[in-house]
């Protein structure tokens, strides 16, 4: 039997034979388009390379592209399980061609391929063109041979294909396959056609024009090939099957559904197998492409689906989560065509057994409420819509899971009423917000946030992205325009870009109208509104217009971006570093994360000793060392407490939680093995690994406040920088003193010592030279039996008279001195006593006598030695005077 995995390998080898590049799938959330929830068909990734907008290194290229069809335009998922062809999940294998071949080569490729490679017989099939395109028809006709009969024109939009109401499009040529009489149904274009019989399997569009919003039309710069052929579809024929659940890929799933519950894979729980095996893929390749369950925009498809999915695993009777174990089946059966799935594989599992157990604390009395509701109702009535949205708000059902249930008795919802009472629930919460005058509350926020719901936050995956802009606010007031010079805030369905919140600073780039009319915009910071629902770009037009509707591309400033993931997660690494350095006492109380700096405040006593900041500084960076992968999981608060998260304490948190682990720290006793180093409750933008933070340099630690200590750090690029920086200061001083580096400390303590030494002398030489210098010469007589010496001196500093007065006291055995500094603009006064005379004489009543004598006041110190000041020296004879007065007065 031919695999599916061979069918995949076989058209992209056949492709690759003829030329074409073989590009690897995109992800499913397209960053590419303004309003596409899911990635839906192969030509999603190439839309602006059909355009001319984007070009390629290649023209011929093919693809297997994974594509999901829930929520938004294409939904199947009501469907899927009951039928043979619906899924939720599915391949599409394409070729294309931008501007190189067309309709001459794209039909007879596809022609060769089926009926050569794929060896169908070539009488099984039959084609249908857009009723006009003659030219299809003649190739058909020449490269196939098909009769008439089996080219058939369809005038509908069934053979003009176009990916939504704006972008590529064009006629197409559909191939059918025919299962013979045996099965009920007729030919394209036929009463019948709905039947089973006849089975589109590939569809080849001869790309010509481009739509715009208005419905014109304008021819693409050149015609060019986008093809798609369900993986599943065209399987099931190759295996001889006509269920697309009955081939390998599918019926591995559906059997590891059926031995993980213990249940028969075809007998009364078949059904629930086949959601189970469709589901448990789109929910995977969802989670592998970043998207994770929540209340809102893709989150909440995710949530829906995996729900659905979990509903019918309850009812095999499964007692615990089911989903999470079927996972190794699916990283088995596609891993090695799609190795994010082997790279998502934990995040896969763990986030599917969360949701599964979470969803089953309420499934049971979801259901049972359901029950008794149908009980009152009369035979066949629909639910009540108040009913569903009391089981979507208390037990987490959403209305296609009510719906799904409901299905099994034959019965509906009454979906009016289920959309009024949402309706109502949404108005009793915007009556309790209003109220709060500031900015950030104000009711034009949540007006906004009411009628377009929360803004998709796509920057965990991306940093570009395509959004339609939805409200521009200006002065407080939504406005349908921002003009040129104008500055306001934009609100966009979804946007990379990160609004301030946890310490990380706002994302700043650029908004890039689709239309290219030559507007520039820049973004200079992005913040949250609406208590987080909406993200708003802080916008400045700096030429042209930015208008309400217009799509746009959102573009981060990338380097900035990463520098501030850089820091985020170094923060992180640094949080636990310091706890184990320190002690668990140490708790965040702040941070900052900015592209050029992180800041992180955190309780502790007293300073960080040198070897405490370098051993800090050395176990972040063996961290970044260790490039582990960074991990993101999605959980409720009490598990992330249960593994041990560090959350910031007073923080209230929602129901569900970010949760970011990152190092591998054996024995650490977090995580779910024990051995992750930092764990925490966290929104921001992180790197893939550690190692993506390059380095880390702690650049010191203040207080911050009573208890809270402060520190800074660079990573990356900045910490290099810094690095160099203080290099060059060293090699600069080095050189200054002309030593070696390694010298230089040396050599500046000897410089240091050798300063102080210079500095005694020098002083030494002041008193020598104001003792024989300028001044008056030193008179000494006796006054009452008192040595008193006196003298007037120039060029000495007041704060060297008392070392010279201990000299001249030393020399002179007993006696009294007065010294007077005369700087020019003022005198400084200095007295002495000798030990011997401090009781009859004090030198703090001499400066006073000298000082009042010289017009100043004051003076004071001890009885052996008094200082004072006055403005002038020039009454020095006097004051002289008057300090020999004092002595005569006291010993007299
Ligand atoms: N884009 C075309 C489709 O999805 C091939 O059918």
């Amino acid at each position: 039997m031919t695999s599916l995995a061979d069918i995949r390998s076989t058209f992209l080898d056949f492709f690759a034979r003829q030329g074409h590049e073989v590009v690897a799938s995109s992800p499913l959330v397209p960053r590419n388009d303004p309003t596409l929830m899911f990635t839906n068909s192969g030509m999603v990734q190439f839309k602006n390379v059909f355009t001319g907008l984007e070009t390629r290194p290649y023209r011929r290229a093919t693809t297997a592209q994974k594509c999901v069809r829930a929520g938004g335009k294409h939904n199947d998922l009501d469907n899927v399980g009951y039928t043979a062809r619906h899924h939720t999940f599915f391949e599409m294998l394409g070729n294309f061609s931008f501007g190189d071949y067309f309709k001459e080569a794209a039909i007879p490729f596809a022609w060769e391929l089926l009926t050569r490679d794929f060896a169908i017989p070539p009488d099984r099939l039959l084609v249908t063109v857009f009723h006009t395109d003659d030219e299809a028809a003649a190739i058909w006709k020449k490269v196939a041979g098909l009769p008439d009969e089996r080219i058939i024109r369809i005038p509908t939009s069934d053979n003009f294909w176009m990916m939504g109401p704006t972008g590529p499009c064009g006629p197409c040529t559909e191939i059918f396959y025919d299962h013979g009489p045996a099965i009920w149904g007729g030919p394209p274009g036929s009463p019948e056609e709905d039947g089973d019989r006849f089975i589109e399997i590939w569809n080849l569009v001869f790309m010509q024009f481009e739509q715009a919003e208005d419905g014109s039309r304008t021819d693409l710069p050149r015609p060019s090939i986008d093809t798609g052929m369900g993986l599943e579809r065209i399987g099931a024929l190759l295996q001889g099957k006509h269920d697309n659940y009955d081939t390998d890929l599918l019926r591995s799933l559906i059997e590891a559904s059926a031995h993980a519950t213990s249940t028969d894979p075809d007998g009364p729980g078949r059904i629930h197998h086949r959601v189970i095996a469709d589901h448990l893929r789109s929910t995977s390749f969802l989670i592998a492409d970043g998207v994770m369950p929540s209340n809102e925009g893709r989150g909440y498809v995710l949530r829906r689906i995996m729900r659905r999915a979990m509903r019918h695993a309850a009812m095999l009777g499964a007692r615990d989560p089911v989903m999470h174990r079927l996972v190794p089946a699916l990283v088995r059966g596609m891993g090695a065509a799609y190795p994010e799935l082997v790279r998502g594989e934990a995040l896969i599992a763990d986030t599917l057994r969360r949701e599964e157990t979470r969803f089953r604390e309420t499934l049971d009395r979801g259901l049972r409420l359901l029950d008794e509701e149908l009980a009152r109702l009369p035979e066949g009535a629909p639910l009540p819509g108040e009913a569903a949205f009391r089981l979507y708000s208390t037990y987490g059902f959403p209305l296609d899971l009510t719906q799904d249930a409901l299905r099994e008795k034959g019965r509906t919802v009454d979906i009016a009423g289920f959309e009024a009472a949402m309706e109502e629930e949404k108005t009793r919460a915007r009556a309790s917000w209003s109220g709060s005058g500031e900015a950030r509350d104000a009711a034009v926020w949540f007006d906004l946030a009411a009628r377009l719901g929360a803004t998709e936050f796509l920057g965990y995956e991306t940093e570009r992205a395509e959004g339609q802009v939805l409200a521009l606010v200006r002065d407080g007031i939504p406005v349908d325009a921002l003009e040129e010079g104008e500055t306001g805030w934009a609100v966009a369905n979804q946007t990379p870009f990160y609004a301030e919140a946890g310490g990380q600073v706002g994302d700043t780039g650029w908004l890039r109208p689709l239309s290219d009319h030559g507007a520039e915009i820049v973004v200079e910071d992005t913040q949250k509104f609406a208590e987080g629902r909406l993200i708003a770009h802080r916008v400045r037009v700096a030429r042209g217009t930015l208008r309400t509707g217009e799509a746009v591309a959102l573009e981060v400033d990338r380097p900035r971006r990463a520098a501030i993931r850089a820091n985020h997660s170094a923060t992180h690494l640094l949080n636990e570093a310091l706890r184990r350095a320190l002690g668990e006492h140490v708790a965040q109380r702040g941070s900052l994360n900015a592209p050029d700096r992180l800041r992180f405040d955190f309780t502790h006593g007293k300073a960080l000793t040198p070897e405490e900041l370098s051993a800090v500084e050395e176990e972040v960076n063996a961290f970044i060392r260790q490039n582990s992968p960074v991990e993101t999981r999605v959980m409720t608060p009490d598990e992330a407490r249960a593994l041990g998260a560090q959350a910031l304490f007073g923080e209230k948190y929602g129901d569900e939680v970010r949760v970011v682990s990152m190092g591998s720290a054996p024995g650490s006793g977090k995580g779910p093995d024990g051995a992750t180093y930092s764990i925490e409750l966290c929104g921001g933008t992180h790197v893939a690994r550690t190692g993506d933070i390059g380095a880390f340099v702690l650049l010191g630690d203040s207080a911050s406040s009573a208890g809270v200590r402060r520190v800074e750090a660079l990573t990356g690029q900045a910490a290099l920088r810094h690095l160099r920086e203080q290099d060059r200061r060293l090699q600069e001083a080095a050189a200054a003193l002309k030593v070696p580096v390694p010298e230089l400390v040396d050599r500046v303590r000897v410089l240091a010592e050798e300063r102080r030494a210079l500095q005694n002398e020098l002083a030494q030489l002041r008193r020598q030279m104001a003792l024989g210098g300028g001044g008056t010469p030193p008179r000494q007589r006796e006054v009452r039996g008192v040595a008193f010496r006196a003298q007037v001196l120039s060029g000495v500093r007041g704060r060297d008279l008392p070392a010279l007065i201990d000299g001249m006291k030393a020399e002179m055995g007993s006696g009294a001195i007065l010294l007077i500094a005369d700087d020019g603009g003022k005198a400084a006064v200095a007295a002495g006593v000798t030990d011997d005379l401090v009781g009859r004489l004090s030198a703090v009543d001499l400066v006073r006598a000298a000082v009042a004598e010289l017009g100043g006041r004051g003076g004071g110190g001890r009885p052996d030695m008094a200082q004072g000041g006055a403005s002038s020296a020039a009454k020095a004879d006097a004051a002289i005077r008057a300090a020999e007065t004092v002595i005569e007065g006291v010993t007299a």
